[in-house]
């Protein structure tokens, strides 16, 4: 298994491009399934979990082809003329969580699905129950056994209003993927505004459905018998600018983001500078700038979207560790998601975590250890913060960090971090 060592102390200065949202390119990828003509996406990150994807959609009957140098940048293409199997394996779904939201469009296309239940990021319980309330008020049957999902629609899904008891992105997304091919009209009340389902309206839009209420809790799709391919550009990852927006606070230094939107990151910034942060923000992304002063202890609870983002909690629990006083964060999105609080002590931090809140009282070093990676946002809170420890850090298991952060550590070397990559064989580059 991979490690990465990072000898903290170096300040940041530069540039550094921010790829595709993870979060969006995935879930634009389950939607080529709803269409027998390519759909091309450009601006794709290349990651493990678009990876995993890719070869679940082969194995369903897609062609799916990575064209590195496209005249947009990185772009997939996506071709799936007839659903060849409507299975989607345990091995396949188990390795990423997202994959389980195939199960909607292979039911609106094909009226039938097996999928089995996902894996994914240990973070909680993570249930799919209102994926699944969702698509049975959609007219299909389900039937949970074996660890799988088996859902029948023989005369097709039917509109219907659904009403979410709290927010779920994944199944704000998942209904979206099925509901755009069902007959009639669907309203899907307290739906999720993250920027990733706007990303995913605009896209299925594009493709010929017709959805109303994007960037509102309120969305109604009117059905439509059959999409097309298109070409869509995927959004900025917002949570890769605000893991190297924390870096740059962490490390100090001044680095431009580019190829961004500071907008999709506003709660963050905000907070940052509260903290003493200097930001500025621009058409194509932002500075992050620090001098060498200690930063203040700012308190953050997360929410859904525009509110604090819970992929964002470990950076800025990092970024915390070193400032001055105490700030308590508060998690109320996923219970259990605080596995890297003692990963962060081991480098030094002082961090008490009672529930969902955890108090960081900060000190003025940290200082580097071997550490473990327990989760993909939780890998990267350990990056961040061994960039200002003092010696060297040895994160463990990068495997989570490569699911969601592409060319990590070329990114951050480029401007001055100390970082290299150990291979698994050797112990060496
Ligand atoms: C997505 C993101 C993840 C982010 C999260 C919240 C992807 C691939 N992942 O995850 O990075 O942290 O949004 O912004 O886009 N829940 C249920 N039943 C369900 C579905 C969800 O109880 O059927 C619960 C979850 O356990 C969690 C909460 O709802 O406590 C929110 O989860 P959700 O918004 O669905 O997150 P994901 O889509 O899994």
């Amino acid at each position: 298994m991979d490690r990465i060592a990072i000898v903290g102390g170096q300040r940041l200065e530069g540039e550094i491009p921010i790829s595709g949202a993870k979060n969006s390119a995935i879930k634009l990828m389950a939607a080529s399934l709803l269409t027998d003509q390519p759909l091309r996406l450009t601006n794709m990150p290349r990651l493990a979990d678009t990876r995993f994807l890719g070869r679940l959609l082969r194995r369903l009957g897609a062609e799916v082809q990575e064209i590195d140098d496209g005249p947009d940048g990185p772009e997939t293409i996506l071709h799936a003329p007839e659903i060849v199997s409507a299975i989607a394996p345990y091995d396949l779904v188990r390795q990423m969580r997202a994959s389980f939201n195939v199960l909607g469009p292979l039911v609106a296309r094909t009226g039938h699905a097996k999928v089995s239940l996902p894996g994914g990021c240990t973070i909680g319980a993570r249930p799919v129950d209102l994926h699944l309330k969702a698509l049975e008020a959609l007219g299909a049957s389900i039937d949970l056994h074996d660890g799988y999902v088996f859902a029948q629609a023989p005369r097709g899904l039917r509109g219907a209003r659904i009403e979410f008891p709290f927010v779920s992105v994944g199944a704000t997304e998942h209904t979206l993927l099925a509901a755009v091919l069902a007959e009639g009209e669907t309203v899907i009340v307290n739906a999720a505004c993250e920027p990733e389902i706007g990303d995913l309206i605009d896209c299925l839009t594009r493709m010929g459905a017709k959805i109303e209420g994007k960037d509102t809790s309120t969305l109604s799709i009117k059905g439509v018998s059959r999409l097309n391919g298109t070409t869509h550009a995927v959004i900025p990852d917002r949570i890769e600018t605000g893991t190297y927006a924390l870096a740059v606070a962490m490390a100090g230094g001044e680095v431009r983001l580019t190829r961004t939107r500071s907008d999709f990151i506003e709660a963050l910034l905000v907070k940052m500078e509260a903290a003493g942060v200097e930001i500025t923000r621009a058409n194509d992304g932002l500075t992050v700038k620090r001098n060498g002063a200690r930063l203040k202890s700012v308190d953050v609870e997360t929410e859904a979207y525009p509110g604090f983002a819970t992929d964002l909690q470990a950076q800025f629990m990092a970024l915390m560790t070193m400032a001055d006083g105490v700030s308590v964060i508060r998690e109320t999105i996923f219970e259990n998601r605080f596995m890297h609080a003692p990963e962060l002590a081991r480098l030094g931090a002082d961090i008490t975590v009672r529930g969902g809140e955890a108090e960081v009282r900060g000190t003025p070093q940290l200082h580097g250890a071997q550490v473990m990676a327990t989760d993909l946002r939780a890998s990267v809170s350990l990056v961040v913060a061994a960039l200002a420890a003092r010696g060297e850090t040895v994160v463990n298991r990068v495997y989570h960090l490569d699911r969601g952060f592409e060319r990590l550590e070329e990114k951050l070397g480029a401007c001055g971090a100390d970082i290299r990559r150990l291979s698994h064989d050797t112990g060496e580059e």
